[in-house]
């Protein structure tokens, strides 16, 4: 499934949320472009379960370089989704695989 165009994700930046199923559950996921890489994540805080975002495409901190949760302020590894600082540290996002084919970022795994 079509995520979004590569072109509008700023690297390092990140885009959503966007409705996609992931387990069969319907889900909202990101996409965090950083370093020329590209991963997404569903948009889970592994803390309390919240979404991660206050406002769309904000997923990231001041620096943009980590994935930060609005909610309590946990901080995590834009490659891996791993919580690096706060109180779900040592968790993970749930990461989505994800291709780019023709110019657009695709889920590979969910639907
Ligand atoms: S819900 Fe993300 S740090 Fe608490």
């Amino acid at each position: 499934m079509i995520l979004c165009p590569l072109a509008e994700i700023a690297d390092p930046g990140a885009r959503g949320p966007f409705p996609l199923t992931v387990d069969g559950r319907p889900e909202q996921v990101f996409v965090v472009r950083m370093n020329g890489r590209v991963a997404a994540f569903v948009d889970r805080c592994p803390h309390a379960r919240a979404p991660l975002e206050m406002a769309p495409d904000q997923f990231l901190d001041l620096s943009c370089s980590e994935i930060l949760c609005s909610m309590h302020g946990a901080r995590f590894d834009p490659a891996s989704g791993r919580c690096l600082l706060g109180p779900c540290k040592g968790r993970s996002l749930q990461r989505i695989e994800v291709a780019i084919r023709d110019g657009m970022v695709v889920a590979v795994a969910g639907g």
